[in-house]
């Protein structure tokens, strides 16, 4: 393994993204006043990546742009956050991704995806990542490109010992039972729990619960994140189920706070391997919750400069 590649490769998405701060998300058919509005770089596969980075990881994106000035800006972000854009595609096929996003004024959201070029990322694509997959320590992948696609790089990386974590986001009901083998992380929130096994999650019990079910698919360790309360984790190798809480802050915007705790969670698993899943899962929820703290999605992701060194120890 050579430690100057990528250590940490997503595959996955990038979007634009439209943000409308509000009083309260609308209602159907409802018009109302927001009091910002603000265009920023998000997409889950690319969050994820770039908070990855800004805490020091070697990274790479694995993904398709549109050849259009929105495409243009996001491989300028991707430099200018220290992410290899050798496996960023672009296309002129089908526009750059693009998320219509709501925020209320208890930082809840509302998101509206249209991937676009996303869905146009293929597997004569991921044929020429291959390389830069399987000499990672991590590979992170979610649902915001074609399912096939991400099933295919879940498989190349798991079949090249390289640890997986895959965020089913969003939710397919009818999963392919290959994902929750080939993952060794299944990362997903309350709503996407629900949705994969209909169990409802509105406490940690219900998150063990539905932690449990996943986890007899065959993944690994299943963690469903929950917002504030921070996180459940359900193992295979400990039969104990662990709610890992996290310390209460004033959220602003909660845009992306999963996909900051996701990308911090691949830093900890490639360059921390030593450290237990609670630790990683405890200073990963910190940072995310760091994260919650300001408007905007990747505008509000710390960099290792901004957290208490410790975290690094
Ligand atoms: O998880 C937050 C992200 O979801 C936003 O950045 C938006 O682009 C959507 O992909």
């Amino acid at each position: 393994m050579d430690p100057a590649s990528p250590q940490v490769v997503v595959v996955g998405s990038c979007m634009t993204d439209l943000v409308s701060l509000t009083p309260r998300l609308p209602k159907a058919g409802e018009t109302i006043h927001g009091s910002k509005f603000f265009i920023g770089f998000g997409g889950k596969g690319a969050n994820q990546c770039i908070q990855a980075s800004r805490l020091g990881a070697r990274t790479a994106m694995v993904c398709k742009v549109g050849e259009d000035s929105f495409g243009n800006n996001y491989i300028e972000n991707f430099k200018k956050n220290e992410v290899c854009t050798d496996f960023v595609f672009q296309t002129g096929a089908a526009a750059t991704g693009a998320a219509s996003i709501i925020v209320n004024a208890e930082g809840q959201n509302a998101i509206v995806i249209v991937a676009g070029a996303n869905l146009l990322l293929d597997s004569e694509d991921l044929t020429k990542a291959t390389a830069a997959i399987t000499g990672a320590r991590v590979i992170v992948c979610q649902l915001e490109i074609s399912p096939e696609v991400t099933l295919e790089a879940l498989k190349i990386a798991h079949k090249g010992g390289v640890r997986t974590i895959f965020n089913p986001a969003p939710a397919i009901a009818d999963l392919d039972p290959a994902f929750y083998t080939h993952s060794n992380i299944f990362c997903c929130n309350e709503s996407e729990a629900e949705i994969l096994t209909g169990v409802q999650v509105r406490s940690p019990s219900d998150a063990e619960a539905a932690g449990s079910v996943l986890l007899a698919r065959g993944c690994h360790i299943v963690l469903v994140t929950l917002g504030g309360e921070g996180c459940v984790i359900v193992s295979k190798e400990d039969p104990n189920p662990k709610h890992i809480e996290t310390h209460k802050v004033k959220a602003v915007d909660t845009t992306g706070a999963g996909d900051s705790f996701l990308g911090a969670l691949a830093f900890f698993m490639a360059y921390y391997p030593q450290l237990s899943i609670e630790e990683m899962v405890k200073r990963s929820n910190h940072i995310a919750s760091v994260s919650v703290q300001a408007a905007g999605t990747q505008t509000s992701y710390p960099y290792r400069r901004d957290l208490p060194q410790d975290i690094f120890s």
